[in-house]
């Protein structure tokens, strides 16, 4: 059979077809692969917790963060614009042996909705200033630990925070009132902490259970001061 300059066109046309569908694909796993600062920013938090072959030794430095399940660590899997292969969750629970003070790092998460460091007791120090550039958290656990120093104000900044469970620990202080100001704000729990003086008002509804086991805390859900 002659080959027709029309079939070749058409050969020609069926081949860029199909090289655009191969590459528009591949771009399409890409974004689905950790974002590097991400993946630096976790790495960061693994080498503080006791390195690579510490408790977050799966987390491996020639895998990806997103695509490889790293523990612990979730991400944004459906294709969203620029979103894609971004870390958005951070969990960890008792089981990790965790310990020593939070790492800075975990604030180099701009997509941070969800971080969850609870039950390790071991885990000391304040809560980083670095938290106050999580303005997509909406979850945030740091229950049952050693933390100290007081609880920081620009939480109050924070304007997505849902839930927020800072009991048991050592955390001394007031309970700043731009905690008040948080429009999505249902859970605050601080039980068993050393904090002092009056709950804001902005915060009476929540319950007491949240508020019990403090040094001096004061006014409704609990007594009234003094
Ligand atoms: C806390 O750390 C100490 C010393 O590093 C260790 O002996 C202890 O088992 C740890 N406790 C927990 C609950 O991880
Ligand atoms: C953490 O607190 C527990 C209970 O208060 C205590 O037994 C433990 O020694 C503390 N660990 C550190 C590392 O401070
Ligand atoms: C607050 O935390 C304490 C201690 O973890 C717990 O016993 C209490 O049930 C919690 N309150 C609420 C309302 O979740």
């Amino acid at each position: 059979m002659k080959t027709s300059p029309n079939m070749f066109l058409l050969l020609q046309l069926t081949l860029i077809f199909l090289s655009f569908i191969y590459f528009s694909k591949s771009n399409a796993s890409n974004d689905l692969s950790c974002h590097p600062n991400d993946k630096a920013a976790l790495l960061k938090i693994r080498d503080h917790f006791g390195g690579p072959n510490g408790p977050l030794s799966d987390w491996h430095t020639n895998a990806d963060c997103c695509i490889d399940d790293w523990i612990s660590v979730g991400c944004l899997a459906e294709q969203q614009g620029s979103t894609v292969g971004r870390v958005i969750a951070v969990t960890f629970g008792s089981t990790f042996g965790l310990s020593g003070t939070i790492p800075a790092e975990f604030g180099d998460l701009p997509f941070l909705g969800t971080l969850w460091l609870t039950g390790a007791l071991n885990i000391t120090g304040p809560i980083p200033n670095s938290f106050s550039k999580l303005k997509k958290l909406r979850s945030l656990k740091l229950n049952s630990n050693n933390l100290s120093g007081p609880i920081p104000t620009f939480l109050g900044r924070l304007k997505r925070l849902e839930e927020v469970d800072l009991s048991n620990n050592k955390l001394s202080g007031v309970i700043p009132a731009s905690l008040a100001t948080l429009p999505s704000l249902s859970q605050l729990n601080v039980s068993s902490n050393h904090l002092c003086g009056a709950i804001p008002t902005g915060l009476k509804k929540l319950e007491k259970s949240m508020f019990e086991h403090n040094k001096c805390l004061c006014g409704a859900p609990l007594a009234a001061c003094k």
